[in-house]
């Protein structure tokens, strides 16, 4: 009784300190803060993100050894800081929910119609695809296994992918190609059992993309908001799922108006569900529910 009594007196006092200790963020430093975010990757960061914005830089002050988000607003906007703290800044406010499978339908259209279609105008050949905000690798693995499936029916077909994503964190993820079990759960059974090697170590419930999935998908860090791209190639299709909904609607003009110019002509572009272009000055045309072809 007594070591619990003691127990339980200690316990709102550690929360105070904890308290006492969490920085907060002024009206004028998450001003600071979300102009510059907006103005380095485009994500739009309202009023209504404070709390979030705020939760998530704190883990980066206790890093840094930093009591306030001033000092921590001073020192980003130095020119140190923006060397060494711009990258780790942008991994902590980016949004990276990604899944296998996501949005499934996309996958099957892909293998129904579109790569039938591409193969009809191509007879053979590899398609190049870029999975544009890639997060930690789900969607570019999904689609090297779709299309390696693909191809292992319809001899000739060969196939390139790129992911790309701002945040090097999510990247380490995506090159790395480990996953929990839980995370591998929406990929269908057989597919497990030919592109995933399961961990030496049964307990550890971890898996790893196969080694031929893997070559197939390259990986680098790439921001929208770069004058350029860094990319030579035009290419068949891009999948862009889940990241402009983060973005403001002259931002998401801007953008898909340099996709198009990436796309060849009749090149598709996949958005996420929730994502629309109608409204928006750039020449796609609507194909399937949230899919995009260049026409002119
Ligand atoms: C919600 S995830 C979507 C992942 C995947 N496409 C999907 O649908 O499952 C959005 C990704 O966009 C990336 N992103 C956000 N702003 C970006 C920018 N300015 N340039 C490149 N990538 C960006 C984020 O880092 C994040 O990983």
């Amino acid at each position: 009784m007594y070591a619990s009594g003691a127990v339980a007196m200690e316990e709102p006092g550690r929360m105070e300190h904890a308290m006492e200790h969490a920085a907060s963020l002024s009206a004028r430093d998450f001003g600071r803060l979300s102009r510059f975010i907006y103005d380095t990757c485009g994500i739009k960061m309202p009023e209504v993100k404070k709390t979030m914005l705020e939760a998530r830089l704190q883990k980066r002050l206790r890093n840094l050894g930093m009591h306030s988000f001033t000092e921590y607003c001073d020192y980003l906007f130095a020119p140190e800081g923006m060397e060494k703290e711009l990258v780790p800044m942008l991994d902590m406010v980016t949004t990276n929910k990604t899944d296998f499978f996501r949005e499934p339908e996309h996958f099957n259209y892909l293998t129904q119609t579109v790569l039938p279609e591409w193969m009809k105008r191509h007879g053979a050949g590899s398609i190049s695809i870029w999975s544009a905000g890639c997060s930690s690798g789900e969607e570019p693995y999904t689609l090297a296994m779709v299309l390696s499936e693909y191809a292992a029916r319809n001899p000739g077909f060969d196939f390139r992918i790129l992911g790309t994503d701002i945040s090097t964190r999510v990247l380490e993820k995506a090159k790395n190609a480990i996953y929990t079990e839980s995370q591998v759960e929406p990929v269908p059974l057989e597919l497990k059992k030919k592109y995933l090697l399961r961990s030496k170590d049964r307990s550890s419930g971890m898996v790893r993309i196969g080694p031929e999935l893997r070559d197939k998908v390259r990986f680098r860090r790439l921001n929208f908001m770069d004058e350029d791209f860094g990319m030579r190639e035009q290419l068949d299709i891009i999948f862009c799922r889940n990241v402009i909904i983060y973005f403001d609607r002259p931002t998401q003009e801007r953008l898909l108006q340099r996709f198009h110019r990436q796309m060849k002509m009749g090149a598709l572009i996949f958005m996420g569900h929730s994502e629309t272009l109608s409204g928006l000055d750039v020449p796609l045309v609507s194909v399937y529910p949230t899919v995009y072809r260049k026409l002119r």
